[in-house]
């Protein structure tokens, strides 16, 4: 049998079982990933039993309930706990989404958590979104025009308005793109499809003037092309978007701007 000699930090240990909480009889039990940048240690998963009788029903609420009750140092992202800031994206019984919308009742059994796959990890549950966030920037996402400015405002109509739905809504929690096989294996230099299915939000925008210079900066063989159509990105959408679409319109206008 192979033996593989794992690097340092990359080899998951077990963990530390925390004490059931007292007079509880209503527990669910927690796996969940950590590792810390401030000691020599492996990464490992400790084990939490939540009192839900005390707690909220959703996945958020139980991780809050551990840093509340049992474990203050456990390091997570979360601000608007309604599905609407994307910064509580994490993997959960084994899929990307939010912890704030994943209903513990959606989980049959024990709860394993564990930070967006295939980031670099800044503590426990928080990835590095450092080449994300730089990615998203290269898109320029936002309104690039040069026509004299208007008086009031950049006028649109309601049909072109609601070419951006399915869009706009995006929330750049990153679920798609750390589910993407593609993505894993070339985020320097694959754009992945929350940054494309943004770009395609303002190729889309009936009133943006940069549609030539926005296709441009994606006709490259790695930012939009290694896109294979696998489509992981959509099943694992938390808001119901259809990123793997938003890429097949890009490549086609790609193709009709050719002929
Ligand atoms: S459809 Fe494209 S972007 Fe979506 S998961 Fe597949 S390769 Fe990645
Ligand atoms: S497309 Fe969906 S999964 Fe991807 S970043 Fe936007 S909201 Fe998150
Ligand atoms: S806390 Fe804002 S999306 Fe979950």
């Amino acid at each position: 049998m192979v033996e593989l000699a794992l690097p340092k930090n990359s080899k998951i240990t077990k963990g530390k079982t925390w004490p059931k909480p007292e007079g509880a009889t209503n527990l669910r039990e927690y796996r969940i990933y950590r590792w810390s940048p401030d000691d020599d240690e492996n990464p490992r998963v400790d084990t939490y039993f939540v009192d839900m009788d005390d707690c909220g029903p959703m996945v958020l609420d139980a991780l809050l309930w551990i840093k509340d009750n049992i474990d203050p140092t456990l390091t997570l992202r979360r601000s608007c706990r309604e599905g609407i800031c994307g910064s509580c994206a994490m993997n959960i019984d084994g899929t990307n989404t939010l912890a704030c919308t994943k209903g513990m009742d959606e989980i049959s059994a024990v709860v394993a958590v564990y930070p967006l796959p295939h980031m670099n990890v800044v503590k426990d549950l928080v990835p590095d979104l450092s080449n994300f966030y730089a990615q998203h920037q290269s898109i320029e996402p936002w309104l690039k025009t040069v026509s004299p400015q208007p008086q009031t405002e950049w006028r649109q109509s309601h049909e072109d308005r609601e070419e951006l739905d399915g869009l706009y809504e995006c929330i750049l929690c990153a679920c798609c793109s750390t589910s993407c096989p593609s993505y894993w294996w070339n985020s320097d230099r694959y754009l992945g499809p929350a940054v494309l299915l943004q770009a395609h939000r303002w190729i889309k925008d009936s009133r943006d003037e940069a549609t030539g210079e926005r296709l441009d900066n994606l006709e490259d063989p790695f930012r939009l092309y290694r896109c294979h159509t696998i489509m992981n990105c959509t099943q694992a959408c938390p808001k119901g978007l259809n990123p793997a679409k938003a890429i097949a319109e890009i490549k086609k206008m790609m193709v009709e701007r050719q002929v």
